[in-house]
């Protein structure tokens, strides 16, 4: 282990890197870059490290989570990529996972069971992010941080705390995943318009929770025209799609396998954008000016830096207005409790 021997003066029982503090990544490596992946054994996590240890550019795949990751790291090393596994259990090896860490991927958490809302997962998973944060703040202050863990709307204000606390926040590298709903958006489109959902795109803006889910029917390629109660059962259906799921599997968690999918394209992009390809567009929740709320999911331009460029919003039909109203309040909320719970530690 690089990081076993120095300082435990830390809080938490972190443990400090050999080769120092605050190492900042901004470099491109030709020979890929370091991912870390935190909830790594998880039902997330597993399907998602496969998909980035089948990728040419990782370099080393850091698994990350509070058990069984041994075991996990041990499975996919035996696949014939070139992505170097290993594994890290437990606060006191964090430092390990994180340290050089290029992209940081965070999964872990609890998942919803039915009757649950993504807020009520708050209580459990604020803390979990802030101290895996804290974490990042330490060990890899330039990552760019992929935040899965739910509920998104709140747990992303949280780490902005966080790494603005530690003086190290770069809001161009800070994101909130919701590539799961675009990637739903774009099977569900492509199912009304009878294509292949390889060639549809549907942006898909505002925040991660029920209303605050806006897909922009009236922006997809190739253009939909549905009649109107049609766009709203489509909308209702992409905006419940988690529900969906997590009733589906009546009690045995939430989305784990598609979201992998879309969490490994969203590290994809971000590492195509950071290796200096052009014209990489993701949406994304991020800290943000183009609405009244400081975050907010719309299409982002990546470049080697982080975030190049905000795409403007879609212009809106009255129909995506409504509900673009409707979400503030929501937005809004979850937002100032993600900074509340940041404001008490
Ligand atoms: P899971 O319970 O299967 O896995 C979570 C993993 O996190 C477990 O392996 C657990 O050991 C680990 N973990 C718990 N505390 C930890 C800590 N302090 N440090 C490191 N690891 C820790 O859950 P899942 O199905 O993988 O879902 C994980 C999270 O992702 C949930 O909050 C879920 O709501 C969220 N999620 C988000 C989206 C999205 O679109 N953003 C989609 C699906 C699920
Ligand atoms: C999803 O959209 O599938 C995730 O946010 C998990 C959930 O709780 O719905």
């Amino acid at each position: 282990q690089r990081v076993a021997r120095l300082a435990a003066h830390f809080s938490g029982g972190l443990q400090e890197p050999e080769e120092g503090l605050h190492a900042q990544n901004t470099s491109a490596p030709g020979d890929g870059y370091n991912v870390a992946v935190l909830g790594a054994a998880g039902g997330i996590g597993q399907p998602l490290s496969l998909l980035l240890k089948l990728s040419s550019r990782v370099r080393e795949l850091r698994l990350y989570d509070v058990a069984n990751t041994a075991g996990v790291a041990g499975d996919l090393s035996h696949i014939s990529t070139a992505a170097h596994v290993t594994a890290h259990t437990g606060p006191q090896q964090l430092g390990d996972a994180l340290y050089g860490a290029h992209l940081v991927v965070i999964p872990a958490g609890v998942p919803r069971k039915p009757g649950m809302t993504r807020d009520d997962l708050f209580n459990i998973n604020a803390g979990i992010v802030r101290t895996l944060v804290e974490g990042v703040a330490r060990y890899c202050p330039g990552a760019w941080l992929a935040v899965i863990s739910n509920p998104v709307n709140s747990t992303v204000p949280i780490a902005a705390e966080v790494l603005k606390r530690a003086g190290v926040f770069n809001p161009a590298r800070l994101f909130g995943v919701t590539s799961l709903d675009v990637v739903r958006a774009e099977t569900f489109v492509a199912q009304a318009l009878g294509v292949d959902p390889a060639g549809v795109h549907v942006p898909v803006i505002g925040g991660h929770a029920g209303i605050t889910i806006l897909p922009v029917l009236s922006a997809a390629t190739p253009p939909l025209a549905l009649p109107e109660e049609r766009q709203r059962a489509l909308m209702a259906r992409i905006q419940d799609a988690g529900t969906e799921v997590v009733q589906a599997k009546a009690g045995a968690g939430s989305a784990t396998l598609s979201m992998a999918h879309a969490a490994a394209r969203f590290a994809e992009a971000c590492l195509r954008a950071m290796s200096g390809e052009a014209g990489v567009v993701e949406c994304a929740y991020v800290a943000s000016s183009l609405t009244p709320q400081p975050y907010f999911a719309s299409q982002l331009r990546l470049g080697p830096a982080g975030i190049a460029e905000f795409l403007p919003l879609p212009r809106l039909t009255p129909l995506e207005r409504d509900n673009y109203e409707r979400m503030q309040e929501e937005l809004r909320t979850s937002i100032q409790k993600g900074l509340d719970f940041a404001a008490r530690q």
